[in-house]
């Protein structure tokens, strides 16, 4: 018997410290917070990280708190179990993107990724804020797994949910719907870091956010805006600055839109109190309903027309980041001192043009996919003027400087090339002259640190569907190496398994290096410096490393191109309008002083 007890105390023991090994815990200022232990591999290295999900950091923002900036959750009434992810936020589904397990209103929540291992430093772990991509309409924190980059790098890992949509971003012009609480959201969850990150063994002093996409776009303008102060020093910008021409943005509301939801759900429009208690009223089912039966009635250009995005709210953003940008070289605000304040990593891949092929029509016969300078000359030319410049009539000099530039004059009709050029014209709007834009804007102080790159290898598995004749890498595919590859591949690829090439992890871990070092001590070389040194971008020598099966360093990313859209297109239109209003007085003058019968005194 007394043999059996100890035997069962011993057995107990066991089992208390084979828990207390897999159930960690944390003392938070808000309560009891409990994970569960994950055991991860990367290139043969087993790691333990503990993971803390579906965290909530703000009140479910529903009910009276549908367009309203976010509140803070509060304390625990008792220990919070979190082992499972928060639902993500209400969104449409978009072809070729994962489609969320779980969605509800009631959506902020935050995930943390803690390694093992002990931190680089005694005043603990540093920390990566990740926000994720997808035209502020799609995404969540949950496909986004911290727990190899956490692990390889050493540091934490965040990744949060924010509002999206109209339901993140309806702005009426008052306060009913003021606009920006994805921002807003965003915000808070560093707050909610800043506050409790220490008890995760975080070092709070050492917060670094990261983005792809519109989560890129999102750090540029957390950047901008000085209330962050304190709350992160490092931030990382992956395909997406701040001028990305993009629907919706930077406008100083989006009623109509609010309108177009409000009429389509048949409510009356005829005042915006109408189309604000529809708004609040609605389920958010009925909401995104409306989003995805335009898109699906009529593709991404539909809705683009029902998109909203941030806006110049006056109070997170209170100037238009991008004639910001353009003031930059005489002027500096409250907000661009801040942006220099915090270091940055900011880049782009290969081919991100390729990432508009899709609105091309079938995904299967890109393949074959060719241009003619007549689709060249009458349909992506002047298509991209009028998304650029709107209504404005551009004069055809415009159109046919585009054309010069985006021709290779050695092949000029082959349809083939034409094809290449498009993605390259693409890229250039979209991605590149914004990048340098953003970065020389960054640069152009003393003790800044900003760094560039360009991620080049066309990858085994591109993350959307990839037209063999692209020959390098799409938007979104650096997210891979980035995490590790540390992704479900039913979800990514519906396969069930799958391994990249040796050379992709090697890319992996070289990157995974450089994020986490970037984020430790603010240079991407230290304190693990067995990389190829990866010099600091300044405006003289416009140094970047370029990513590829063997990474290198060059000079001048983009550097005509960014010329060719940021200076000679706006000063020939500037100089082409002038002349047009020139040649109108003139043509009046005339009319004045000749009398009917064309005799003129
Ligand atoms: C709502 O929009 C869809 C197209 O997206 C259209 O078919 C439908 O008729 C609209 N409903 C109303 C009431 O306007
Ligand atoms: C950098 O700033 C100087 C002085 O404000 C300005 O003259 C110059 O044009 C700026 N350069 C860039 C690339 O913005
Ligand atoms: C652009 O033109 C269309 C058709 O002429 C018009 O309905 C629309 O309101 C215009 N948009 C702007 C922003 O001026
Ligand atoms: C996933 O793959 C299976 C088997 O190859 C196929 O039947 C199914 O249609 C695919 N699903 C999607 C969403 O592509």
């Amino acid at each position: 018997m007394a043999h059996f007890v100890k035997g069962l105390t011993i057995f107990l023991i066991l089992i208390n410290q084979y828990q207390s090994a897999e159930v960690p815990s944390v003392a938070s200022k808000l309560g009891s917070i409990t994970g569960e232990t994950k055991s991860v591999t990367f290139q043969g290295n087993k790691y333990q990280v503990d993971r803390y999900l579906g965290i909530p950091y703000a009140k479910p923002p529903t009910g009276d708190l549908r367009f309203q900036p976010p509140q803070p959750f509060g304390p625990f009434s008792e220990t919070y179990n979190a082992v499972d992810f928060g639902a993500s936020c209400p969104q449409p589904i978009y072809p070729f993107m994962p489609v969320e397990k779980k969605t509800d209103e009631d959506c902020l929540f935050l995930n943390i990724y803690v390694p093992r291992q002990k931190p680089d430093e005694p005043s603990g772990h540093a920390v990566m804020f990740f926000i994720h991509g997808g035209g502020f309409s799609i995404g969540s924190g949950v496909i986004y797994d911290g727990a190899v980059l956490s692990s390889v790098g050493n540091v934490i890992i965040v990744t949060i949910n924010y509002r999206l949509g109209l339901l993140g971003f309806l702005d009426i012009g008052n306060e009913k719907a003021s606009g920006n609480f994805g921002l807003l959201d965003q915000h808070l969850a560093l707050q909610w870091v800043n506050e409790n990150i220490d008890a995760f063994g975080g070092d709070k002093d050492r917060v670094t956010i990261f983005g792809e996409s519109a989560g890129s776009m999102s750090v540029a303008m957390q950047m901008l805006y000085p209330s962050n102060k304190g709350l992160f020093r490092n931030g990382i910008t992956q395909s997406g600055a701040l001028s990305l021409p993009f629907p919706g943005l930077y406008v100083e509301n989006n009623i109509d839109a609010a309108k177009y939801y409000a009429k389509n759900m048949s409510c009356t429009v005829d005042t915006l109190a109408d189309v604000i208690n529809c708004l609040k009223e609605a389920s958010h089912e009925n909401i995104i309903r409306i989003v995805q039966d335009a898109m699906d009635s009529g593709g991404m250009d539909a809705a683009y027309s029902v998109s909203t995005a941030p806006t110049i709210d006056g109070k997170f953003i209170r100037h238009s980041p991008e004639e910001m940008l353009q003031k930059a070289e005489t002027e500096t605000c409250e907000e661009l001192k801040f942006f220099r304040s915090i270091r940055l990593m900011n880049g782009v891949n290969g081919n991100e043009g390729a990432s508009a092929l899709l609105m091309l029509g079938d995904a299967e016969n890109l393949d074959d996919l060719e241009i003619t300078r007549e689709q060249m000359n009458t349909e992506h030319i002047p298509g991209t003027l009028a998304f650029l410049y709107g209504n404005k009539t551009v004069s055809d000099v415009v159109n046919q400087l585009m054309i010069s530039e985006y021709t290779d004059w050695e092949n000029p009709d082959d349809p083939k090339r034409l094809r290449e050029q498009m993605i390259n014209l693409y890229g250039d709007i979209y991605f590149n002259a914004p990048c340098v834009e953003m970065s020389r804007v960054h640069a152009n102080e003393t003790d800044v640190e900003s760094y560039v790159y360009n991620f080049l290898p066309r990858l085994d598995k591109p993350l959307l569907p990839l037209p063999k004749w692209v020959k390098y890498a799409n938007h979104g595919d650096e997210l891979g190496p980035v995490f590790g590859y540390n992704f479900d591949p039913q979800v990514l690829f519906n396969i069930s398994e799958y391994t990249p090439p040796e050379w992709e992890l090697d890319l992996s871990n070289r990157i995974m290096k450089y994020w986490t070092n970037f984020a430790k001590t603010g240079d991407p070389n230290k304190p693990d410096s067995k990389l190829l040194a990866w010099p600091k971008y300044e405006l003289d020598s416009q140094s970047y490393i370029k990513f590829n099966r063997e990474d290198s360093i060059d000079q001048y990313f983009s550097a005509r191109p960014t010329e060719f859209w940021k200076k000679i297109v706006p000063a020939v239109i500037d100089a082409t309008e002038h002349a047009q209003t020139v040649t109108e007085q003139f043509g009046k003058k005339e009319e004045q002083t000749c009398d009917k019968d064309g005799n003129c005194g």
